[in-house]
């Protein structure tokens, strides 16, 4: 989706900016672990395959997707942006005669940085840039039977089950958005600064020492 493609959200802990090629290497090295390949229910792609994907995920309409970056090593420029990703969070617009409906998808590739509250952090960021600039009304999320900790944080988010189907061994999970969740959002999330990406990373990439030859 192109309307990203410029945007950084800061958030308390994390950084998100949108899915560019630098970023696809590491992001090809996460999605080899069998484990990630089975919690998100993904297929193995070869790195050329992940680098189309990123370009369609950058083109396509009904993609949004951005990296998660850990904020405290973002802030020291000497750490390049790909050693700060910790992973993804993705809204797919998947029925064209409804867009106000956003299927969402998270994943926190880094083990190290599970279970830190980072998972629900990111989600109401992407729940929030969903409702105000995508215009969802209504998310949804699709999660393998087996993914307990997936189940846990999206019902302690106040997702409901919608259903569960045997032969895909998932349940769905959705949640729609009325007054009360927005405004509940919005004083959650008074924090999240929305900034332009470019000119961000430009200042970061400016700001490292120059090497002296
Ligand atoms: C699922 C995932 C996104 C959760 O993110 P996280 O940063 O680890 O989770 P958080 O620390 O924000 O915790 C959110 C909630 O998840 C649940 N949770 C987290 N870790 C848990 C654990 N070890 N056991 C049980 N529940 C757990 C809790 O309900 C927790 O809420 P609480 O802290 O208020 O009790 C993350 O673990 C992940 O990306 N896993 C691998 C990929 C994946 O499964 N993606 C989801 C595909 S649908």
């Amino acid at each position: 989706m192109r309307i990203n493609e410029d945007t950084l959200l800061e958030g308390k802990n994390v950084v998100l900016v949108p899915y560019n090629a630098d970023h696809v290497p590491r992001y090809h090295q996460w999605m080899a672990s069998p484990e990630l390949q089975k919690l998100t229910a993904s297929e193995p792609l070869t790195l050329e395959q992940e680098y189309d994907m990123q370009r369609s995920w950058r083109e396509d309409d009904d993609k949004c997707t951005f990296i998660i970056l850990d904020k405290q090593r973002w802030a020291d420029p000497n750490v390049p942006e790909e050693g700060c990703m910790v992973g993804d969070v993705n809204i797919f617009l998947t029925d064209p005669s409804d867009p106000s409906l956003g299927e969402l998808e998270i994943m926190i590739a880094e083990p190290s940085y599970r279970g830190k509250g980072l998972g629900k952090e990111v989600t109401h960021m992407m729940m929030c840039y969903g409702i105000h600039k995508l215009g969802i009304r209504k998310f949804e999320v699709k999660i393998g039977l087996g993914n307990k900790i997936s189940i846990a944080m999206f019902k302690k988010l106040h997702f409901n089950e919608l259903f569960v189907s045997e032969v895909f061994q998932e349940v769905t999970l959705g949640l729609t958005v009325d007054e009360a969740l927005r405004d509940d959002l919005l004083d959650n999330m008074d924090f999240m600064q929305e900034r332009e990406y470019g000119k961000v990373r430009d200042c970061r990439n400016g700001a490292k020492p120059s090497i002296s030859t």
